[in-house]
């Protein structure tokens, strides 16, 4: 490591939605940004180094090329995912975390930022929470100068798991009962966080934060979609067992269920970001339309 700052970035899982809006915020704050990526020729890559992003090749399995990846670095961001939600694959997430922090351990990064998830830490049983919680504790017991970020359900989970809008009126149907509430944020708003943290311009009490601009029930998220387009809604909350051939999701949903499950403090989170969207400004700035 050099001992003076490089002014560069790392940011592994930049092609994706977390990094992608970590690699937005950074650049749109003048950093310079290296992309740890698998694929450098995919096209997400290509985009990416379009906007002067540097791209460093990577394998998860060969932690030579991710301490390299990592050389001169100021700070580091990165999350983890279990991809194709298999028991397997949530297996797979932590070793990816741990292989993550060893490099950076390697390459002694002065500031680690991992985007882990809202109550990793508070023994929810969710097989893809408890993964990550193994990556926390990791970096925790690593010596790092380390953050953890720990967002709450994404608002653009909606882009896929959105209403439908059915003979004029707006139907949500979750499978979640209706009076409780459920914690949201912006994917932007963890790169815009994130961005801060690891440029120092703003500091997690204790090295942890829980991320959230929204907190909803389903049938005030209903209203917001409602209101949005200019329909009537309604939501119907569905039970668990239409979860039964998802275990892993099957578990977060009875967990979302014994509130208080995501705890974010709206508050400390907009002393970091003053400008943290709320529903009604994701529907608002995505432009979201209903799918069918
Ligand atoms: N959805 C929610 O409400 C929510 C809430 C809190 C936390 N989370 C967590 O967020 C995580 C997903 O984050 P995301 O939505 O940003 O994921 P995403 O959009 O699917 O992006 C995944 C990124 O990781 C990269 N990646 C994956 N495996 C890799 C490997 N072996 N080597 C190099 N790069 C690799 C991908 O690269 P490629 O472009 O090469 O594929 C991509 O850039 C999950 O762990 C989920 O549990 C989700």
């Amino acid at each position: 490591m050099s001992t003076q700052a490089s002014g560069t970035i790392a940011v592994f899982g930049g092609t994706g939605k977390q990094g992608g809006s970590v690699v937005d915020a950074l650049l749109s704050r003048g950093a310079q940004v290296r992309a740890l990526v698998r694929d450098p020729g995919s096209d997400r890559a290509r985009a990416l180094a379009g906007r002067g992003v540097e791209l460093a090749r990577v394998e998860i399995g060969d932690a030579a090329s991710l301490s390299a990846g990592l050389e001169d670095v100021d700070a580091f961001f990165f999350m983890t995912t279990p991809e194709g939600h298999t028991l397997a694959d949530i297996d797979g997430e932590t070793r990816q975390g741990i292989a993550l922090v060893d490099a950076a351990v390697t390459a002694t990064v002065p500031h680690v930022v991992f985007s882990s998830v809202g109550g990793a830490e508070r023994d929810s049983g969710v097989p893809h929470f408890e993964s990550k919680r193994r990556v926390e504790e990791h970096l925790q017991r690593s010596g790092l100068r380390a953050t953890i970020v720990r967002p709450v359900a994404f608002m653009d989970n909606f882009a896929f798991m959105g209403p439908n809008v059915e003979i004029g009126e707006i139907v949500l149907r979750w499978p979640l009962p209706d009076h409780i509430p459920l914690q949201l944020v912006a994917v932007r708003d963890i790169g815009q966080i994130s961005a801060s943290l690891l440029l120092g311009t703003a500091q997690a009490p204790g090295g942890t934060i829980e991320i959230a601009g929204d907190s909803r029930t389903g049938g005030e998220i209903a209203a917001a979609f409602g209101e949005h387009l200019g329909l009537p809604a309604r939501y119907e909350g569905l039970p668990l067992q239409v979860l039964a051939d998802n275990p892993d999701s099957q578990a977060m949903f009875r967990w979302f269920a014994e509130t208080p499950a995501y705890q974010a403090d709206l508050e400390a989170v907009r002393t970091i970001e003053p400008s943290t969207w709320d529903l009604p400004t994701w529907l608002r700035t995505t432009g979201w339309a209903p799918n069918h």
